[in-house]
């Protein structure tokens, strides 16, 4: 991979980029940030770091959002990020504007290129970017779900008192409060967690996985995640940069599968070079599926409230 662009230089796009320098995956990283010298300052400090961690990426930062130009991958992390109290959803009417015209950019300077949307609402987000570009629904992916279920699996490993590298867990839905943590398809070694977690543990693992990132911005007061959101970006990016075809549950734009359309939301997805190369549908019992209904619903009236502000186009 030649070039990867991140447009938003905060604490998310720096630890990104930092990992895809370490993992070379790309002969180029351009950080764009509207404040002047912050990309730039960020790209020298993350190249004085190359001689420690021997890699040979150049990284550089930017202010124009024309450096987007020739990308493979476009990550699209630039916006407000909400304050302790708000929810993803309050930070919609600022973000939006921003996600657009970075999408219109891509689709005029980089139409090769797979967006990646990190913004919040990133559900939401994720769609605008995709009508806004014109791409292929393939080639637009937002994170969400790879970042939960990290989350989830941490908790399930501490709750468990076992290895976080034997945890596997999943989460679809909504990266907000209707998130779905599927405790059915999470194990530990193979082994269901309900052989190792109580049913008040895994109640437990569900709500801290649903209120994973709240949990930060309530202890951090002004800022919110950002190594765990960058190590989920770096995960995504290296599954299409060596077309690993790792399933990894991430916002895609949904038509028809789990009965949704004319929506984006977190489902399990076939991640390799061509962006989402497949989405798998989950058997989902009744309660499982009225979430996911319920996650949908509330992702699609943010989009409609979107599509009122932005003048119905
Ligand atoms: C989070 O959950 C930033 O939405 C991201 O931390």
């Amino acid at each position: 991979m030649n070039k990867i662009c991140l447009v938003g230089a905060g604490r998310v796009g720096e630890a990104a980029a930092q990992i895809l320098a370490k993992e070379e995956l790309c002969r180029e990283i351009v950080l764009v940030g509207v404040r002047e010298g912050v990309a730039q300052g960020t790209a020298l400090d993350l190249m004085e770091s190359a001689p420690l961690f021997g890699f040979d990426t150049q990284v550089r930062g930017d202010t124009n959002l024309d450096a987007v130009a020739g990308a493979d991958v476009v990550v699209i992390a630039a916006g407000l990020p909400r304050k302790p109290g708000m929810s993803r959803s309050d930070v919609l009417d600022a973000n939006a504007p921003i996600v657009a015209r970075t999408a219109q950019a891509v689709a005029r300077l980089a139409p090769r290129a797979l967006i990646v949307v990190v913004t919040n609402p990133v559900d939401v987000l994720t769609h605008l970017a995709w009508s806004e570009s014109g791409f292929a629904r393939e080639r637009v992916i937002g994170l969400s779900g790879t970042l939960d279920a990290a989350r989830m699996a941490g908790f399930i490993a501490a709750e468990a008192g076992l290895s976080v590298r034997d945890v596997r867990a999943l989460v679809i839905g909504g990266h907000g409060d209707t998130m779905v943590p599927l405790l059915r398809y999470s194990t530990i070694s193979g082994i269901p967690i309900g052989e190792f977690l109580s049913e008040a543990a895994m109640e437990r693992v569900v709500q801290r996985t649903r209120d994973g990132g709240a949990e930060i911005l309530a202890l951090k007061k002004t800022s919110s995640a950002y190594d765990a959101p960058g190590a989920a970006i770096a995960t995504m990016i290296d599954a299409v940069a060596r077309n690993r075809r790792r399933i990894l549950p991430c916002v895609c734009v949904l038509d028809g599968e789990y009965g949704e359309s004319c929506v984006s939301m977190g489902v399990p997805a076939v991640i390799g070079a061509r962006g989402v190369e497949d989405i798998i549908e989950l058997s989902l019992n009744d309660e499982e599926r009225t979430r996911i209904r319920q996650s949908a619903d509330a992702i699609r009236a943010d989009l409609e409230r979107l599509h009122a502000v932005r003048g119905g186009d």
